[in-house]
């Protein structure tokens, strides 16, 4: 299979995460941060390096402030809900992934205030207006930093001085980012950064994080066994057993931590130089192809590998299932994503959405545009 749904979840991983996994599993996955023995105290040591990773990989200076979850969204839900209270007021736009856009349409039914910015075609929101949208009570903004279907990438740093000027709480979504485009939460003045494991840091489905910056109060999510302050029957106020409850996914955590070794050796900026590389091969292929229309901004420095498109006359889901004929794996639809499209113009059609990884070569591009030459042509 070529596949190029690597925003979707990446694959393959790097062989040291399989290997890691495995290591685990047979030799040392026991409960960590609860028993004593070498094993457990063994399993929250490679745990707690995997905070250490994380943390210098997005420049955070105390590793505790890293909380392991199991993906992106459950990351989002706890900063959005956590962070709600009576008469406060959000800040996010129409570009966000449904796990954004849910728990702040839950706040809204309930009464809250919530305000959607809009962006334009390319998917860049107007940063010089955002001030305008600033209240008293405006207690958050949550921006995707680069969007799962155009691949847009907002720019966070200018988000973040505003945000700082102004005493807000900026939530950034990595999920397409993180482990691709250098993220730094003091440059960038993050003050809660939301991570999948699975995607761009190349560890298995069922991991994920949050940053969340010393001196936030957000309330606590699930509550339950961590293994410290075990005499009481309230959750502990310290990080990460706040939001680390119930026993964590050591296996996958442990294969996140070589995910984001493998990530340090080969650079960040040589991935992103190897994914800009194929996406512009892709963009400059598709463009010679009169019946695609291809969505989202043309400055391709500026894009995450993700390209979506459509076929004249052709339905997405008929040409997500002709290159699935053919072995080649993307994703079409709406992309969980629903109101970029009356933007894009995708409303009751999606798009086919290309998403290159690390792994990808200029041949599987090669292949994917022969694919798709022919299918334009069945037309
Ligand atoms: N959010 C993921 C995607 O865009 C699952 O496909």
């Amino acid at each position: 299979m070529i596949y190029l749904d690597n925003a979707a979840t990446s694959f393959p991983k790097p062989q040291s995460v399989y290997d890691e996994i495995l290591n685990c599993m047979k030799n040392y996955a026991a409960n960590p941060g609860r028993s004593s023995h070498d094993m457990a105290i063994k399993a929250e040591m490679k745990i707690m390096e995997t905070r250490e990773e994380i943390s210098n990989l997005f420049n955070i200076s105390n590793p505790l402030s890293v909380i392991f979850t199991s993906n992106a969204t459950e990351s989002l839900n706890i900063a959005i809900k956590g962070l709600d209270k009576k008469g406060a007021h959000f800040i996010s736009t129409t570009i966000e992934h449904n796990s954004v856009l849910r728990p702040l349409n839950s706040i809204s039914r309930k009464g809250g205030e919530v305000t959607l910015l809009g962006v334009n075609k390319e998917g860049y929101i107007d940063i010089k207006s955002l001030k305008k949208y600033i209240k008293k009570n405006t207690r958050a903004i949550i921006v995707n930093h680069a969007s799962n279907v155009l691949g847009t990438i907002q720019n966070i740093k200018e988000i973040g001085s505003i945000t700082k000027e102004e005493g807000i709480i900026f939530i950034v979504d990595a999920s397409q980012s993180a482990g691709v485009i250098p993220i730094d939460v003091v440059r960038d003045n993050i003050d809660i950064l939301a991570f999948p494991g699975h995607k761009g840091l190349f560890g298995p489905q069922g991991t994920g994080g949050i940053y969340i910056k010393e001196g936030i109060d957000i309330k606590s999510y699930t509550e339950g066994g961590t293994g410290s302050q075990s005499n009481l029957i309230s959750q502990p106020k310290f990080l990460p057993d706040r939001f680390e409850s119930g026993t964590r996914n050591t296996p996958g955590i442990v294969g996140l931590c070589e995910g984001i070794k493998f990530i340090k050796k080969i650079g960040i900026n040589n991935i992103r130089k190897h994914e800009s590389m194929l996406v512009e091969y892709l963009i400059e292929e598709l463009e010679k192809m009169p019946q695609v229309t291809i969505y989202g901004g043309n400055n391709y420095k500026d894009r995450a590998a993700v390209v979506s498109i459509n076929i004249d006359g052709v339905d997405s889901a008929d040409v997500g299932y002709l290159l699935n004929e053919k072995g080649i794996a993307v994703r079409t639809g709406y992309h969980c994503a629903p109101l970029i499209h009356p933007i894009i113009r995708t409303v009751n059609k999606g798009t086919v959405r290309i998403s290159p990884g690390y792994f990808n070569t200029i041949e599987d591009i090669d292949e994917l545009i022969k694919t798709l030459i022919e299918i334009a042509k069945k037309d």
